[in-house]
């Protein structure tokens, strides 16, 4: 059965921001407020060891802290070089002002 898991107030994210959370049994998730739109993806890098939340957002595009390549933060999908593989996207939603990771 699918399990729901608070992850924080959902006005403690302003646009643009991006927070790191650890869920138990969970790989390292990044929750992202993109444009008033919460995104979770995983925040590992899938190139090599970087945490993503370190990188740098812009629009719609994450960049890794350590070799630059980039990942769609709505699909996962690998923007650039020398990211290849896609970033797993997870289900999120918002209730009564909290942000739910919906594993
Ligand atoms: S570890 Fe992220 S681009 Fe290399």
């Amino acid at each position: 059965m699918a399990e729901r898991t608070a992850l924080c107030q959902a006005s403690s994210l302003e646009v643009g921001a991006m927070a790191r959370f650890e869920v138990a049994g969970e790989d390292p998730l990044l929750l992202i407020n993109d444009g008033g739109e919460f995104r979770l993806i995983d925040d590992d890098c899938t190139h090599a060891i970087a945490s993503l939340s370190e990188g740098r957002l812009e629009g719609g595009v994450i960049f890794c802290p350590l070799h630059g390549g980039s990942f769609d933060i709505r699909t996962g999908k690998a923007r650039s070089l020398p990211c290849k593989q896609t970033l797993r996207t997870h289900k999120v939603s918002v209730k009564d002002g909290v942000v739910y990771y919906e594993g």
